[in-house]
């Protein structure tokens, strides 16, 4: 049977990439609903709704995708948490905040929760590999710093990706990134820290998205790069996801999981 999906923010660049990436998906999943505002009702979701009123429209839902913003992503939570329970939560909305994340670990004890700054299988991918490179490269010869580049109208900075990329390195190494983080670099900065980890945000065009860690060490420097051509891996990712999680019991998941990446709930 067709897994049943609401989307929230159908009108938005993601939420129309989804449109065209369930068109693709053979019957597979269907797009019972979309959640928007302001008037204008997107094209290809069966029914749309503003955010006040979505409880009705969720409880259609197998799987609720979310890909608004942090806002709406708060509200959503606040006002529509029982409509949530027993059905499952896919978050791809970047820059959450902290009582976000703990709403969302709440949620995790009566609905199947995924969050991921990322849904594409080459990003994913690109962690697991930055994991290993971070777990072989020490932390006081090779200096860590991560480039990301995004379109003109992305609201937030750096990415959720360069986040998790930076938290992946961190936790490689035993430390914590809020500890050894440095964003951007201006003036008279002194010496770099052994240990820091960097992170640089380009913004402009329309850049769907593009990552680059790089380990610079003596003598040597490894980089491991990705570059998303088009918002339909994202797209893609996401029905993916919706797919997996779909039915399965309440508790918190990785998008690494659904690739087949690692296994068991976090
Ligand atoms: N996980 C991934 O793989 C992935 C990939 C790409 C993007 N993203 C993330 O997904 C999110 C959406 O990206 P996008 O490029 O689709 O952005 P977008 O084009 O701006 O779409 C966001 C949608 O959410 C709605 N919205 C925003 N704030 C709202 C609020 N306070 N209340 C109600 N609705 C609100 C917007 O409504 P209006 O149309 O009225 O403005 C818009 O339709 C971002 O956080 C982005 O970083 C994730």
């Amino acid at each position: 049977m067709a897994t049943r999906i609401v989307v929230c923010g159908a009108a938005g660049r993601m939420g129309q990439a989804i449109v065209r990436a369930a068109g693709a998906a053979d019957g597979a999943v269907r797009l019972v609903g979309g959640v928007v505002r302001g008037g204008t009702a997107p094209a290809g979701y069966e029914r749309t709704t503003g955010w006040e009123d979505a409880g009705e429209l969720i409880r259609q839902a197998d799987v609720l995708l979310d890909v608004s913003s942090p806002d709406a992503t708060r509200a959503l939570l606040e006002r529509h948490a029982d409509a949530l329970r027993g059905r499952a939560l896919i978050v791809g909305t970047t820059g959450l905040d902290g009582d976000t994340e703990t709403a969302l670990d709440a949620l995790a004890a009566h609905a199947a929760v995924l969050v991921a700054a990322n849904f594409s299988v080459g990003v994913n991918l690109l962690l697991a590999l930055v994991e290993q490179a971070a777990a072989v490269l020490d932390a006081e010869r090779f200096d860590v710093e991560i480039v990301e580049a995004h379109h003109r109208a992305k609201v937030d900075a750096p990415s959720g990706t360069a986040l998790a990329l930076a938290r992946m390195v961190a936790t490689a190494r035993d430390t914590r990134l809020e500890a050894v983080r440095r964003d951007g670099r201006s003036g008279a900065t002194g010496a770099r820290p052994a240990g820091e980890i960097g992170i640089h945000a380009l913004r402009g065009g329309d850049v769907a998205g593009e990552h680059r860690v790089s380990f610079l060490g003596p003598g040597e420097r490894i980089e491991i790069a990705h570059a998303a051509g088009d918002r339909r891996i994202f797209a893609e990712g996401a029905l993916r996801a919706a797919a997996w999680l779909s039915g399965r019991a309440a508790g918190r998941y990785t998008m690494r999981q659904v690739l087949g990446l690692e296994s068991g709930r976090t």
